[in-house]
């Protein structure tokens, strides 16, 4: 797939800009603060309508402003699509494809996919497993857009359960707590069976890719696993049988919930344990090869959303090719070749390839400005 063209209206820094993109790879140059990120978050936010900065919308609107706006036309082998984003200070934001509102926005997701690799990524080894699950949900949003449906769902009922742990607690007589409680355990359950079913099928299609990749980055040397720890017990990806467990766990845990007031048990509580050499990775790696680690599994997101969706997605680079040691450079840049549109965010053009550098359109950003630098001369 190919983004043709991207207009951002009050969106960030941005006032009023447009951009053609007209290459395989589109380099974005500027100093620090003027936008460069910002213009990746938007295309992010397209795919997934969600920003890896857990920004709120209030925040992506330009200051001053009430209403954001991003418009993209987006080229795929099915055709052209016109993809529009509105995000408000205040209220509901909305979403139009080719022109027509949606009212469900499953159904603007999967129109654009991309693969988002900035520094923050490298949490996903450091941090705590919050960003892992937020790493995977948004991955599996892509690879199937009801997944947000699913998620969605399973949130509202463990905040109803926790509301109703928060309420409840005092006022009500032992034997209605009991019954009230088991509607919402058997809620919690089915909703809960959904996101750990389709989380581990994702984690089983990504783990082997990750781990070939990771091999061979890292010459093999190394042995990369990455593995779904879910909460509840999983022996068999068998819908009743999850289910079961799910109520058993709950059973097990339940005066540990009264007493803490608070739902204990679920995939909100869900693990992805990364292993190098069967030691955690946390532990394990220098920085760098924790870096290698996190190249693993965004070439890995890259291969499985192309195998999943049919054509490559967008692969979105902020600030981390610099980071990168040449010979991993070079291992990014041999496994996307041009067959995924690129976009690449520097402050220096002097840490590219000049070959590349050649081949690329390149982009300078200036306070929420974006021009050719052949148009500054
Ligand atoms: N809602 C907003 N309204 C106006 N300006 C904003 C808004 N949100 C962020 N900004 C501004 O955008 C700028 C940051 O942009 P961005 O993160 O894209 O920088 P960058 O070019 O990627 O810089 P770096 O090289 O440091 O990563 C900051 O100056 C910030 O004040
Ligand atoms: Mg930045």
């Amino acid at each position: 797939m190919y983004l043709k063209t991207i207009h951002l209206r009050q969106f960030r820094n941005y006032q009023d800009q447009k951009v053609n993109f007209n290459a395989a790879k589109t380099i974005l140059v500027g100093n620090n603060a003027q936008g460069k990120s910002n213009l990746l978050e938007a295309v992010e936010l397209l795919a997934t309508l969600r920003s890896h900065r857990m920004a709120r919308d209030r925040d992506l609107v330009q200051e001053g402003e009430a209403i954001a706006q991003i418009h993209a036309t987006l080229e795929r082998d099915t055709g052209t699509s016109d993809l529009c984003l509105t995000l408000r200070r205040q209220g509901r934001r909305s979403v139009a494809l080719n022109g027509e509102s949606l009212r469900r926005q499953m159904d603007f997701l999967g129109v654009l996919n991309a693969v988002q690799f900035s520094s923050l990524d490298l949490d996903l080894v450091r941090g705590g497993p919050e960003g892992r699950r937020h790493w995977l949900d948004t991955l599996l949003i892509q690879l199937e857009p009801v997944y947000a449906h699913i998620l969605q769902q399973y949130h509202q009922v463990l905040r109803q359960r926790n509301a109703f742990f928060k309420k409840k607690l005092e006022t009500l007589h032992t034997a209605s707590l009991q019954s009230e409680l088991a509607l919402w355990d058997a809620q919690l359950a089915t909703a809960g069976t959904r996101v750990i079913r389709r989380r581990d099928r994702a984690i089983q299609r990504l783990a082997p890719i990750a781990t070939a990749w990771h091999a061979s980055i890292s010459g093999s040397t190394e042995i990369l696993q990455v593995k779904y720890s879910p909460n509840i017990p999983l022996e068999h990806n068998n819908l009743e049988e999850v289910q079961a467990a799910f109520l058993t766990k709950i059973q097990q845990r339940s005066v540990a919930e009264l007493h803490q007031g608070t739902t204990l048990v679920g995939p909100h509580r869900d693990e992805i344990e990364l292993t190098i050499n069967q030691t955690p990775a946390r532990q394990y790696g220098s920085q760098g090869q924790q870096r290698t680690l996190v190249l693993a599994l965004k070439l890995a997101e890259l291969q499985l959303i192309e195998e999943v969706v049919g054509e490559p997605p967008i692969l979105l680079l902020d600030d981390v090719l610099a980071e990168l040691d040449p010979s991993r450079q070079n291992q990014l840049l041999d496994a996307i070749q041009d067959r995924f549109q690129t976009l690449i965010t520097t402050t220096h053009l002097s840490s590219f390839d000049s070959q590349w550098l050649k081949s690329s359109q390149i982009l300078a950003v200036n306070l929420g400005e974006i021009s050719s630098p052949d148009e500054l001369y």
